[in-house]
């Protein structure tokens, strides 16, 4: 038995038939939620304006659900999850961090709890979660770490310096993110990440046909994303203890690969 349920495509007729018989109740909410972004989709075709839109939907309805926690006990624990792994894998204080996709800081305060004054950037292609990440830098008494927090149009990351960040971390984004945008986050990203580094990122994974739902939710195999990497100089492991735990997404760390200038500067 697969610790991922990797075998479904939910584009399926009998698929959504057999889940809506499984969760009656859940049929009202997604109906709605589909014809908010269809109508979302209509007034943004660009995938990042509309996801934006769907953060500033989300957000102001409640920044945890928007990120993906159903409530307060659920978010601190996705953070604590996102956070130990990381510690037990390599990351220290000194380390210099950005977070793609950092949200309202659900695993971010955290990360900048833990790391040197100013060595933690997050960046976020939503304002209106941006300003919630704010939120929880005060409630947590946060400030004095001087963490940054960015609005960003795309991934290009050209506004950063070379070779700065030891550590990139990307949970929960490219499982809303098509294949063009990944690709433009491996094609600039080792140009941030610094000799040695490594970008660690979730993604939804199907074994079988790679399929999305309703563009918010993206499923891929492994070896499209390794092989995406490889594109761009890039070596991708499969990172396979953390389908141990208890997250219905996949993991996958991404270093310079080797005969990159990255590596050769190591
Ligand atoms: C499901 S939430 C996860 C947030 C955070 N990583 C966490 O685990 O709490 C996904 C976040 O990624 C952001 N996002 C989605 N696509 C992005 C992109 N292409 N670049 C930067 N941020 C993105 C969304 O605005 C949202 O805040």
């Amino acid at each position: 038995m697969p610790a991922k349920n990797v075998q479904v495509d939910r584009t399926s007729l009998s698929h959504r038939v057999r889940y809506a018989l499984r969760h009656p109740e859940r049929v009202p909410r997604h109906l709605a939620r589909a014809a908010r972004d269809a109508w979302l989709r209509h007034r943004w075709p660009d995938h990042i304006a509309y996801y934006r839109a769907v953060m500033r939907s989300d957000t102001r309805a409640d920044p945890d659900a928007a990120v993906g926690s159903r409530s307060r006990e659920r978010w601190l624990a996705l953070g604590a999850m996102q956070f130990d792994y990381l510690a037990g894998h390599g990351l220290r204080p000194g380390h210099r961090m950005l977070e793609i996709g950092c949200g309202n800081l659900r695993a971010g305060w955290r990360f900048i709890e833990y790391l040197e004054p100013g060595h933690y950037h997050g960046v976020d292609i939503s304002p209106d979660i941006l300003a919630a990440a704010q939120d929880t830098l005060v409630e947590r008494g946060l400030q004095a770490r001087l963490p940054t927090l960015t609005p960003v149009r795309d991934l290009t990351l050209r506004f950063l310096p070379e070779a700065h960040f030891d550590v990139v971390h990307a949970h929960s984004v490219f499982s809303h993110s098509p294949l063009p945008v990944i690709e433009e986050c491996f094609a600039h990203i080792g140009r941030v990440l610094a000799p040695g580094g490594w970008f660690d990122f979730t993604f939804d994974r199907t074994e079988g046909r790679e399929h999305q739902v309703l563009r918010e939710d993206f499923y891929y195999r492994t070896e499209t994303l390794v092989a995406l990497a490889a594109k761009y100089g890039l070596a991708a492991r499969f990172m396979a203890d953390w389908e141990e735990l208890p997250h219905g997404q996949s993991k996958i760390r991404v270093t310079h690969g080797e005969g990159d200038a990255g590596s050769a500067a190591r």
